[in-house]
């Protein structure tokens, strides 16, 4: 059977407990230009959905060994079969029975007894709906998944123009949601710090290489320049519609505010700050210690974390360091999920490098 054929001929599977159920049905889809298949309960129905792969199915609701809420439901639990049209053709008309049915993953409902003239009508109409609707969330899904990548790939772009490896943007997100979690955000602004953490440095792209790239230590002047990449990220990513760019936008602009009052581009104090910002601090400095980089070897997990917590309460949330101290073995196996490729050694520079 060819694409043109399954189109015109979808295949249906009825399933009912009752030959006399079935049998009109039948004849009723197949005048109707369906090709058919049955089952006599949802069991059984469940075994035929993943043999035949029909288009569309039309089932009774109370049957023995498995019901028609529960094959919905056994079906809906599979992601491959998330847009398979379940009609669930019933003389339960109340409104509980009905709620039911949508909440088990039903597509649709028939009531009983059925106008066998415009069934196949009817169904039809169904399956080209629910085929409307899978081509527009896969749409969907692709256009946000295509988002994601750009802004991760322009993360990445930034952090390549001084920092070899790209791990570090992947191992510093995960730090930034793991410990927006500690704090307790909620899953959404976990997911959030994840997707926008990436671009925090993304103001690089418009630093000059010979300020970028130069292998010691910056002048005054250099530092200042380098201080504006905070600025140019958040130009970058200002007056967008979208929530993600804008906590990317507030991230990059915050990234380098310390607690007390010390940083920049706008000297904010403690809560001041916004507390996105403070996180991606954290997690920013932490990775940028206990990495391996062209111009330094890590620091050791003991001597970044007793850094870190000599600057509490000066760079950072003292709150949002003990929350790391708390969940320091999960911060570890990210770290130990995300390992840089092998540098070759050089020599060790100072912090103030890494903060730049
Ligand atoms: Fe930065
Ligand atoms: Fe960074």
């Amino acid at each position: 059977m060819n694409l043109i054929d399954e189109l015109q001929h979808p295949l249906v599977l009825i399933v009912d407990d009752e030959f006399l159920q079935r049998l009109p049905m039948r004849v009723a889809l197949e005048q109707g230009g369906f090709r058919v298949v049955e089952a006599e309960d949802g069991m059984q129905a469940w075994e035929l959905v993943q043999q035949e792969r029909p288009d569309v199915v039309i089932t009774d609701v109370v049957m023995p060994r498995m019901d028609g809420f529960v094959l919905c439901e056994t079906v809906r639990r599979q992601e491959k079969w998330r847009y398979l049209p379940i009609v669930l053709a019933t003389s339960l008309d109340d409104v509980i029975s009905i709620e039911h049915a949508y909440q088990a993953g039903a597509t649709d409902f028939i009531t009983k007894p059925i106008n066998w003239g415009l069934l196949g009508h009817r169904m039809r109409y169904i399956l080209r709906a629910a085929r409307t609707a899978q081509a527009l969330a896969e749409r969907e899904f692709e256009l946000l998944r295509t988002r994601l990548e750009i802004i991760r790939r322009l993360g990445q772009a930034a952090e390549y123009r001084d920092n070899e490896t790209g791990k570090h943007i992947q191992r510093m997100s995960h730090y930034s949601a793991l410990l927006g979690r500690a704090h307790g955000l909620n899953a959404h602004d976990q997911e959030l710090l994840l997707q926008a953490s990436p671009m925090h440095d993304v103001g690089k792209i418009g630093i000059p290489d010979r300020i970028l790239l130069k292998p010691g230590k910056l002048t005054v002047d250099e530092f200042t320049v380098m201080k504006t990449h905070t600025l140019l990220g958040g130009q970058l990513l200002d007056e967008e519609p979208s929530l993600l760019l804008r906590t990317a936008h507030t991230i990059a602009l915050s990234h380098h505010e310390r607690w007390d009052g010390n940083g920049y581009p706008n000297g904010l104090k403690e809560e001041e700050i916004p507390l996105m910002g403070r996180i991606c601090t954290l997690a920013d400095v932490f990775d940028a210690l206990t990495s391996k980089r062209p111009y330094k070897q890590p620091w050791s997990v003991e001597n970044a974390v007793d850094e870190i917590k000599r600057c509490s309460g000066t760079a950072f949330d003292p709150n949002l360091v003990r929350l790391f101290c708390e969940i320091l073995p999960e911060i570890l196996q990210i770290k130990a999920t995300f390992p840089d490729p092998e540098l070759s050694d050089t020599d060790c520079l100072s912090i103030a490098m890494l903060t730049r």
